[in-house]
């Protein structure tokens, strides 16, 4: 007999791993994962499983069957669990008040009303969906007008997994934030919570806050990573001026105990579902309440982004004799970073799109990606090659812009991909991945991130 149970509703990138290492860690939890997607939960209940992420399998293996099931009958899940996380995904809202800005909490509020209906029992609620600060003060008014004498606590236990490495993040993350209401009740389901965590995690590195901080701190904790990447991408754009290599600049400033050297790889652009979607949602929260200037601050770091995605493309035209129509163009990756079949906001998106409307030929290869880039791309599928051979990619092409940072690129045989390729053959990369000088011996004109170029023309 399980002492608790535990569902979580939402069966995504962050539900699935998330439920399937707290079911391995905590046989003495039933956990069930629930969804609305039908398609996604048959995968889960495969070796197929509907996400990539290394080191998952055998984590799911571990539990599934035992204390780990997955299921669409959500009012079951909500009904015969007393602890419910909420994973359900908080996109940029498209329409209305706040569009292209705020968060679209519509799932999440659909949940909330689930579980009012389906509940004949008190219930602690997690978000662990990323939600705009406050957002538990809307769900205690929905949850608790209920006229049902139940009672339900709201925590903010937000994710800080990264794509990729979901598995190794969960199993030992940095920190655990858990956050509650400060009353009797907030406290004693702060420390139910707690006490899962505490099955693997060290003591010292869970911690607790108030609802508020909880919720505020995974917003500011995506903007301050984000803010590296584009304050160093900025310095890429200054290094390609003035023959300063960003990758030594880098590593000068990040050896500073203070400034610490992760992320700091200059890149195309950061991509992933999260950092603009959180970061937008910040400067709108900003503005909401008058912070005009703190909003302003903020949205520099999208900005900047988007700027890097520009000027990369340019970069490609401009050197390539101002025209690309016709040229056959070799995308090596199109992951919004590696180890993930994800693509969400990849920077690859934005340059097909433009290499498209300059009417080069565009062909895509990624180990993992290539089913999520047809989906992104379904409007342009005529115009596009997919192959998941980097050889024959790079077969004919004019030009190879390396998209994501995929290991094996590293150790493909380059002399081959340059006799393979139209004359003068180029490579433009985005992920400052490959030994330039090495290419530049064999005949290719690089163009790395934030460093002069080395070409033969
Ligand atoms: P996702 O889109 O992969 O998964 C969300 C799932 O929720 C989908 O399978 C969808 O079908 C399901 N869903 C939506 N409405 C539902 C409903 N009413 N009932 C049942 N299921 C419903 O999203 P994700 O990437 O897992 O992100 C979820 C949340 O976690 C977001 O708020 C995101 O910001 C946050 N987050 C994501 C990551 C990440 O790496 N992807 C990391 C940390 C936090
Ligand atoms: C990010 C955060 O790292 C997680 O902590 C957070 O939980 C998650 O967002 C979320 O809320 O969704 P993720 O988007 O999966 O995780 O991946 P990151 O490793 O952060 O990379 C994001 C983007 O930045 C990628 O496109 C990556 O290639 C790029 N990046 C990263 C750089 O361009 N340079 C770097 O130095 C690091």
């Amino acid at each position: 007999m399980k002492t608790k149970r535990i569902a979580c509703i939402g069966a995504g990138y962050v539900g699935g791993p998330t439920m399937a290492v707290i079911a391995m860690k905590c046989p003495q939890y039933q956990v069930t994962v629930a969804d609305l997607s039908e398609s996604r939960i048959a995968a889960w209940q495969t070796d197929t499983l509907p996400i990539y992420e290394p080191g998952l399998l055998e984590v799911v293996q571990a539990a599934r069957g035992r204390n780990l099931c997955f299921t669409t009958d959500i009012a079951a899940a909500i009904r015969e669990s007393e602890i419910i996380f909420v994973s359900v995904n908080t996109p940029t809202k498209t329409f209305g008040e706040g569009a292209g800005r705020a968060a679209d909490l519509q799932y999440w509020e659909r949940v909330a009303r689930d579980i009012l209906r389906e509940s004949r029992s008190p219930k602690i609620v997690i978000e662990k969906s990323t939600l705009p600060v406050k957002t538990a003060q809307t769900m205690e008014n929905i949850l608790n007008a209920n006229g049902k004498g139940i009672h339900f606590e709201v925590i903010s236990n937000p994710e800080f997994l990264a794509e990729g490495t979901a598995v190794q993040d969960l199993l030992e993350p940095d920190r655990v934030l858990i956050g509650s209401r400060e009353t009797a009740e907030g406290l004693k389901a702060r420390q139910e919570i707690v006490d899962i965590y505490a099955n693997w995690v060290p003591a010292e590195r869970i911690l607790t806050s108030n609802v508020w901080s909880a919720e505020l701190s995974k917003l500011v904790a995506n903007a301050f990573l984000a803010q590296r990447i584009s304050s160093i991408n900025s310095i890429s754009a200054l290094c390609e001026k003035t023959e300063a290599s960003v990758r030594e600049v880098a590593r000068a400033v990040g050896m500073d105990a203070r400034v610490g050297p992760r992320f700091l790889n200059a890149s195309v652009g950061f991509g992933g579902s999260c950092f603009k979607k959180d970061i937008l949602n910040l400067v709108y929260i900003c503005e909401s309440y008058g912070l005009d200037e703190v909003a302003r601050y903020w949205e520099s770091v999208v900005a900047m982004n988007e700027y890097q995605e520009q000027r990369f493309v340019r970069t490609m035209i401009r050197e390539m004799f101002n025209t690309i129509v016709g040229k056959r163009i070799a995308l090596f990756g199109f992951a919004f970073k590696a180890n993930t079949s994800d693509t969400r906001e990849s920077p690859a998106i934005y340059v097909t799109r433009k290499l498209l409307e300059e009417r080069a030929n565009v062909v895509i290869t990624d180990p993992k990606a290539l089913e999520s880039a047809r989906r992104d791309l379904a409007g342009n599928l005529q115009e596009i090659e997919f192959t998941d051979d980097p050889y024959q990619a790079a077969s004919g092409a004019h030009a190879i812009a390396v998209m994501t940072e995929w290991d094996l690129y590293r150790s493909l045989a380059w002399d081959r991909i340059y006799r393979s390729m139209e004359k003068p053959a180029f490579v433009f990369d985005g992920r400052n991945l490959l030994d330039h000088k090495r290419l530049y011996e064999m005949g290719f004109n690089v163009y790395p991130l934030g460093a002069p170029p080395l070409k033969h023309l």
